[in-house]
């Protein structure tokens, strides 16, 4: 196998555009053009502002900076970009399916699919095709079987290379990678794959830290991280409902378990629950996936993480409305946070937007602050939850850029998102200016409960 000096990656988003950054970065005999199908998007990726990239990441901006033009590149000519590269990745989204067999559990790889089917159709020479995406077990047989039937000759290999980053430290996860995970087949064009793709990641990465194992258990193995990651959230939220009961504090919980080195302290901060593009989307289809084998106790005991997550997010909601005497109606509700976690601005499946919905029902008007996040795009993602016709939602949803603006007058204060500047607010003005008696729903845990009840708030968070 030749030396990789062309790179595509299909796909610029939340993956795609800050990996090939790390790579092409690290990588600087490398070539890399990262492909989508959405303009608008690699269009931002090619912004002379460095702050409008359309995603926030510390430290991206000054990647991106650095090695775009030199051997970076974002296009949307995605056929030219295929022809040009010796290694493929496919970086697209993979949602849950919204229809037919399915419909809220599976993954949907149609744009899997759709991309696998143009690189058959453009390839005229040997390839690498890279699934970067999360897919479910046994998707590299459906990318082969698309790929041998092109009847033009060319030799393809599959790879198996799931990501591990999270949002809000990709950068940070991708130069220092816990592992990099490759998969691929056991013949010799299927190692010799894998040595290419090795020798990439090895441009930065010590070797030991670089996995190498068969296809099904690299697809496996993303599953399985996340849902074990996912539980260990639900684990801790789940108790953080019999702390409150019982007078335990959630927090000395976490800390006395988690200094057990077979446990770990991290993944252990009780919240108001785990949002994110993901955990959700890949626990369900894991779900969907034991399911069809047949292995009811393994789906069964899987799908509770995502309930106790449903759960906790339904009962801070429903703490709100009746710490504030059973009505919130036409109350000025403050959110501090729509980002399903700090240092990024991505909301998808924020626990924000199902506690706003919750909130909107029992009709009260939503003033939310977030640093990175539009009025837009709060509004679109209550419209797509579906509750109610968006002119309604949007008459109870509101945003500011100036975070006092929107305590002024409120009510309570939700805390959706641990954004660092929460902390450091101007917390005695904000309680001048509030109703009486101002309410705190911490629902991650980060402001000091002390300090907020000496000023006089009335203060509540997660498991305490
Ligand atoms: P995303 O929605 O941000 O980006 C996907 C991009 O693919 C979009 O810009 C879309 O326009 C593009 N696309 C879709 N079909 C296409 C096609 N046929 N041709 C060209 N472009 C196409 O998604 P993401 O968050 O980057 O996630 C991508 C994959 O990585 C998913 O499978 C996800 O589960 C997985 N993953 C995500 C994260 C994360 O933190 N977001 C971490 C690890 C793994
Ligand atoms: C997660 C995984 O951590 C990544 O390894 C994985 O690559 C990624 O999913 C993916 O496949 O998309 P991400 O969702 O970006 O990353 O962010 P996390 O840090 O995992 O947080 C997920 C959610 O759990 C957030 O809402 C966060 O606030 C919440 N969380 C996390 C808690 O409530 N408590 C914790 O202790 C940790």
């Amino acid at each position: 196998m030749k030396k990789i000096s062309k790179i595509c990656c299909i796909g610029a988003g939340y993956v795609g555009g800050p990996t090939m950054a790390v790579i092409a970065a690290k990588c600087p005999d490398i070539t890399v053009t990262v492909v989508d199908i959405n303009e608008q998007r690699i269009a931002a990726w090619n912004t002379e502002k460095l702050d409008q990239l359309p995603i926030y990441e510390p430290g991206l901006a000054e990647i991106v900076g650095e090695a775009r033009g030199k051997n970076l590149f974002f296009s949307t000519d995605i056929e030219r970009a295929i022809d040009e590269a010796q290694l493929i990745f496919i970086s697209v989204n993979t949602p849950t399916k919204t229809y037919g067999i399915g419909k809220g559990m599976a993954a949907n790889i149609r744009y899997i699919e759709s991309c696998t089917r143009t690189i058959a159709r453009v390839a005229k020479d040997d390839k690498i095709v890279v699934e970067k995406s999360t897919v479910p077990v046994r998707t590299a047989a459906t990318v082969k079987a698309i790929l041998e039937h092109t009847g033009n000759q060319v030799k393809f290999n599959v790879l198996s290379n799931p990501e591990f980053l999270a949002e809000g430290t990709a950068v940070r996860d991708l130069l220092n990678a816990d592992r990099v995970l490759i998969g691929g087949d056991s013949d010799p064009d299927g190692q010799a794959a894998i040595a290419a793709l090795v020798d990439v990641y090895a441009h930065w990465l010590p070797r030991e830290r670089i996995l190498t194992t068969n296809v099904w258990s690299s697809e496996l193995s993303k599953l399985a991280a996340n849902a074990f990651l996912a539980q260990r959230v639900s684990s801790i939220n789940a108790m953080s409902e019999l702390c409150e009961a019982t007078n335990a504090d959630v927090r000395e919980v976490a800390r006395a378990i988690g200094m057990d080195s077979r446990i770990g302290a991290k993944f252990l901060q009780a919240s108001v629950g785990f949002g994110g593009s993901c955990f959700q989307k890949d626990i369900l289809n894991l779900v969907y996936i034991a399911r069809h084998y047949g292995l009811r106790e393994v789906a069964d005991y899987w799908e509770q993480v995502i309930r106790i997550n449903a759960h906790q997010r339904e009962r801070f909601a429903k703490r709100m409305v009746t710490s504030l005497f059973n009505n919130v109606s036409d109350k000025k509700i403050a959110f501090l946070g729509w980002a399903f976690k700090k240092d990024t601005n991505d909301t998808r499946e924020s626990s924000a937007i199902y506690v706003a919905d919750f909130l909107i029902r029992e009709r009260a008007q939503i003033h939310v602050y977030d640093p990175k996040v539009s009025l837009d795009q709060m509004r679109q993602d209550l419209r797509e939850l579906g509750s109610r016709p968006a002119d309604v939602n949007d008459q109870h949803l509101f945003a500011s850029s100036d975070p006092y603006e929107v305590l002024n007058g409120a009510h309570a204060i939700a805390v959706m998102t641990e954004w660092d500047e929460f902390k450091t607010l101007d917390w005695p003005r904000i309680h001048k200016d509030m109703e009486k008696p101002p309410f705190v729903f911490d629902g991650r845990n980060v402001l000091e409960r002390r300090e907020l009840e000496a000023i006089g708030f009335q203060y509540s968070g997660i498991g305490a």
